[in-house]
């Protein structure tokens, strides 16, 4: 273990406190004793937050690959560094050692450069839960080309608004792709989307499901037929720190999603810091986080972070219910998985099951536990610590951002005292606080604010690709100078962080993130709509579910509204993906105004998770009469 990390609660307490006291010497050190550099910095820290600028590193170069790969290759060139398991159990599972994941890596890069990618061109990624997703994250890295994963599961209309807001000139898919006992046909959505991408000049189909395909002359190739006879050696590019690493969408309170962008020294530095802080990962685990690598949890914590520390890490293909619901747990059983780190919608989902599924394995080897990506309900944290860790198992709730790049306040596995549903402490470097109404630091503790992290971290992300203003108007300007997270927390009279949710458009469903503003401008489409307003409600397995209320035009308030609702989830469907479906629909008259022409979505929340008693004043409203026939005709 190095001296940077802490092995008790009072290191962690003493090295929270150098990391406060002197950030740049704090980060310096590790960087420097932790990595290969090719050149070090002039400066650690150049920061200004009210503009924002963002500079970590400044001056030094380094590859991000090297740290990940090359420079385990002396001693550990046999370890395993990636097992992928594939979705269908029968079909073997692969341990990919480092020094093979160094060949496929840059048998990979040197077939992206052969298309004529450099440094900085953008490449979009579509593609399963392969080995070669891995390879070409990596790949891309290496020379220097700014990867842009695009989930899997997204549409033709959100993977060709990605592609062009990212302007890639490259993208690799696949034919298609195994989700479970279905196949998503990803080449033909890719065609269908680069019908509005002029950007793109090549497409790189990998095969995986045997799905026909159509390939485009002159613009699409076969993985196989540029991949197999490239040199097993790749040059790696020299990047700056502050070059772009990768660009990775999000959703937004306007309907645009933002692209988040990380650079390469910081966010090398502090996914690698958190990982090994968060578990406390010891050489001979086998770790494994169930996200795909769509998500900036797959991007930290099953590439950047584990591979950066040596580690091996589990890449699973498929879904928790397939073939049946212990799939999971046979997974933890045959790789004989330590760590496990997932979502509190799957662990919803699988507490629902039999327990056989889960006695069914044996689940000895766990030692830490895991969730990410929305808050951890009583009875799903229980469940966890009972059935999967039999109560051995310290459980880390890691709250953190893809504009974090990296976990923020989280136990670290049997040093912080865990309690169920806080997110407890922030990590060394970490300084969060909580803001009130009228933008003053709430500085008591057993206190409710809106969750502001006020000095930089290495990992933050830079800017939103191509739109700097819409960074700063978002993040920076609500409490000037401070990151604003865009959720409400609790701190406790210890400084423990409970996070309670999101307080702007967003609702987290089954972990995803959705913009509201983006779901409305899909079902204004439809021809029969005037306008909608879509909240979050809550949903005991998703966590949230999404309840769409619309008004229809004059002329379409006759149709039937069984054919409006099918016709109005698929085109949501159809255009966002499956995961932006609304669950429910209801028509109404009219939606409740502010004087100012602002919908008053507080109102409609409170609808829709059936709140009715109390609404506050409503009289303020413009049109008040249309509450009353909205909670009658609720759903
Ligand atoms: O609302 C918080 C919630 O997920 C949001 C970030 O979503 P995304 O950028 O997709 O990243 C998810 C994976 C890091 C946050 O603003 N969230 C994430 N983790 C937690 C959480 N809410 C409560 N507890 C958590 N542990």
């Amino acid at each position: 273990m190095s001296e940077f990390i802490a092995t008790d609660l009072s290191s962690y307490y003493s090295l929270y406190e150098q990391s406060v006291r002197d950030p740049s010497k704090f980060w310096g050190d590790f960087a420097e004793k932790e990595f290969t550099w090719i050149k070090p910095w002039d400066n650690v820290l150049n920061c200004d937050l009210s503009k924002p600028e963002i500079r970590w590193f400044e001056g030094a170069k380094l590859n991000i690959v090297e740290n990940c790969i090359d420079r385990h290759l002396q001693e550990n060139a046999e370890k395993t560094a990636i097992i992928f398991e594939p979705n269908d159990p029968n079909e073997s599972a692969q341990n990919i050692s480092y020094a093979e994941l160094s060949k496929n890596v840059n048998k990979t890069a040197n077939m992206i450069r052969s298309l004529g990618a450099k440094k900085g061109d953008r490449v979009c990624l579509y593609m399963p839960m392969v080995p070669e997703l891995a390879y070409a994250v990596l790949a891309c890295a290496k020379i220097g080309a700014i990867h842009s994963v695009v989930f899997a599961g997204f549409s033709a209309k959100s993977l060709s608004d990605r592609i062009n807001d990212a302007e890639c000139k490259y993208v690799i898919t696949a034919d298609g792709g195994y989700r479970g006992s279905k196949v998503t046909p990803l080449k033909s959505i890719t065609d269908e989307a680069l019908q509005s991408c002029s950007c793109v000049s090549k497409v790189i189909v990998l095969k995986r499901t045997n799905t026909e395909v159509d390939m485009v002359l002159n613009r699409d190739v076969w993985w196989h037929d540029l991949y197999d006879n490239q040199p097993l050696e790749c040059d790696a590019e020299v990047m700056d720190a502050e070059d772009e690493l990768f660009i990775l969408y999000t959703s937004g309170s306007t309907g645009q999603p933002k692209g988040m962008v990380h650079t390469c020294g910081g966010y090398m530095v502090y996914a690698n810091y958190s990982f090994r802080s968060v578990f406390q990962y010891e050489s001979n685990d086998v770790y494994w986080c169930t996200a795909d690598i769509g998500w900036i949890t797959g991007h930290s914590y099953i590439i950047y972070g584990p591979l950066s520390a040596g580690a091996t890490t589990v890449m699973f293909e498929g879904v928790p219910s397939y073939p049946d619901m212990g799939r999971f747990w046979q997974v933890v059983e045959k790789h004989k998985v330590n760590i496990l780190y997932t979502a509190p919608t799957a662990i919803r989902a699988l507490a629902q099951c039999d327990i056989s599924h889960v006695t069914n394995s044996d689940l000895s080897s766990l030692k830490t536990l895991g969730t990410v990506g929305e808050p951890i309900n009583l009875e799903a944290w229980e469940w966890y610590d009972e059935q999967i860790g039999k109560g051995k198992c310290p459980i880390v709730d890691t709250w953190w951002q893809t504009e974090t790049g990296g976990i923020m306040i989280s136990p670290l596995a049997g040093i912080t005292k865990t309690i169920p549903t806080f997110a407890t402490l922030p990590l060394p470097g970490i300084q969060p606080c909580l803001m009130d109404q009228d933008g003053n630091e709430i500085t008591e503790d057993d206190a409710e604010g809106r969750l502001c992290i006020k000095a930089p971290w290495p990992s933050m992300a830079r800017t939103i690709y191509g739109n700097h203003q819409r960074f700063k108007g978002t993040y920076y300007s609500a409490f000037p100078s401070k990151y604003f997270t865009g959720d409400g927390a609790k701190r406790d009279a210890n400084g423990n962080y409970r996070i309670t949710g999101r307080v702007d458009d967003v609702v987290i469903v089954s972990g995803h993130n959705l913009g509201t503003a983006e779901i409305e401008n899909v079902i204004d489409e439809h021809e029969a709509v005037t306008e909608s307003a879509v909240v979050g409600y809550p949903h005991p397995i998703k966590g949230n579910s999404i309840y769409a209320f619309v008004t229809l035009k004059d002329d379409s308030k006759h149709l039937d509204s069984a054919t409006l609702e099918t016709e109005i989830t698929s085109l949501v469907s159809k255009t966002l993906g499956p995961i932006s479906k609304p669950e429910k629909i209801q028509f109404c008259d009219g939606l409740p105004k502010t004087r100012s022409g602002k919908i008053m979505r507080r109102i409609l929340r409170k609808v829709a998770s059936n709140e009715i008693d109390n609404f506050g004043d409503i009289s303020t409203l413009l049109n008040p009469e249309c509450v009353e026939s909205i909670v009658v005709n609720r759903k």
